[in-house]
């Protein structure tokens, strides 16, 4: 029998993930030194905290990880005032976004998003068998009426991205709580806060209440809030989210978790990285200024820009995206081209420390006046 017949077809049909392009890969390519822009990673790295607990829990990598990293899970139960069966830990938000497909959709069922968004949201969903309605967006961000409205009766997962990556948009509290009075009682809201640590920073900044996600599941309604140790924390590459949602539903979905997902050393740089107020700090008060002088700076390109809540700047360009994307790593900047969001003008930087967004700036600004990059 043929691999294509015995496939089913909900699973030929989906298209791959592709990630930001690795760092070592332009290197090789354009024979420099590069800047990664590309995938939100934290520009000062990983907390010196969590890299030394890293370096201790090496020495016991031979042993298997606890499975669900419970102390992790204990520590986020306190931080966030729940119990700790409310709390699933995995390896990072996007296995949890997964499992959560596989245990609330199915062939005849669907989930509801936004276009222009994480791009995972689709791949979980087909991946399940299920269909997914993408809502236009509006003002470059989620239709939150939009989503009310496509909701039927076979819809059971809304998938909200709170900012929304790629255009880095956010709804506000109230926004959210509307949404959830009109939401029907068959559908659980998962609320994506991947981007959370600097979307509170820059709503404090600017007078804006954010987010009550956890508030919500406290008070019993049918919501998943998604975190994850990838960004603020700067830990992308040891893998570790968690997802905070009612005990007997997380209880369901800990039954497709797969076995040991999350590892010791993920586990131990998490509980570090958790204490490490200072990095925080230091990361979301950086991301906050970068954010103003990439605005600026772009804007003063002429570039539709658009305000951003998180740790990057979409922006559309009058040329072909890839083309200035390409012409940028040859200046040793990877940014991301959002071609695969079906957004072909469309670009997302990372805001990065004060010289890195110079840098970018710098060769932008060459490569749209289409001088030598170098
Ligand atoms: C909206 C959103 N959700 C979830 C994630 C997943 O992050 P991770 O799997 O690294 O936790 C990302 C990462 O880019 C994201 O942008």
């Amino acid at each position: 029998m043929k691999y294509e017949e015995m496939v089913p077809a909900h699973i030929r049909a989906l298209a791959s993930y592709v990630p930001g392009k690795p760092l070592r890969q332009a290197e090789e390519e354009t024979g420099i030194k590069c800047t990664k822009m590309a995938s939100n990673e934290n520009p000062f790295g990983p907390s010196p905290r969590a890299i030394e607990a890293m370096e201790h829990a090496l020495r016991e990598v031979h042993l298997y990880p606890e499975n669900g990293a419970p102390e992790l899970a204990k520590k986020i139960a306190e931080n966030e005032g729940v119990t700790p069966d409310h709390v699933l830990v995995t390896g990072g938000s996007t296995p949890c976004l997964d499992m959560i497909g596989r245990t609330l959709l199915s062939p005849g069922l669907n989930a509801v998003t936004s276009e222009r968004t994480f791009i995972v949201y689709p791949i979980v969903t087909r991946g399940a068998g299920a269909t997914l309605k993408m809502v236009p967006t509006k003002d470059d961000g989620f239709d939150l009426d939009g989503i009310l409205t496509a909701i039927d009766e076979r819809t059971r997962v809304a998938f909200l991205a709170n900012p929304n990556n790629p255009t880095g948009t956010m709804f506000d509290a109230k926004a959210m709580d509307r949404f959830l009075e009109r939401v029907p009682d068959s559908v659980v809201t998962v609320l994506d806060e991947a981007y959370y640590d600097f979307a509170k920073h820059l709503a404090q900044q600017r007078g804006v209440e954010y987010s009550n996600s956890v508030r919500y599941v406290k008070e019993g309604r049918k919501v998943i809030v998604l975190r994850t140790f990838s960004k603020t924390h700067g830990l992308a590459g040891v893998r570790v989210g968690f997802g905070i949602g009612d005990p007997e539903l997380m209880s369901y979905l800990a039954r497709v978790r797969t076995a040991f997902q999350t590892t010791s050393i993920g586990e131990a740089a998490a509980m570090a990285a958790l204490h490490d107020d200072e990095h925080l700090k230091r990361t979301v008060e950086n991301n906050a200024a970068g954010a103003e002088v990439l605005l600026k700076g772009l804007r003063e390109m002429g570039l539709h820009v658009v305000p951003t809540w998180a740790n990057f700047v979409f922006f559309e360009v009058e040329d072909d995206a890839p083309g200035i994307a390409r012409a940028l790593e040859r200046a040793g900047v990877i940014v991301r081209p959002l071609g695969g969001w079906g957004i072909p003008k469309g670009l997302r930087v990372t805001i990065g420390n004060p010289e890195q967004n110079q840098n970018f700036l710098r060769a932008l600004q060459k490569v749209l006046a289409k001088e030598p990059v170098r």
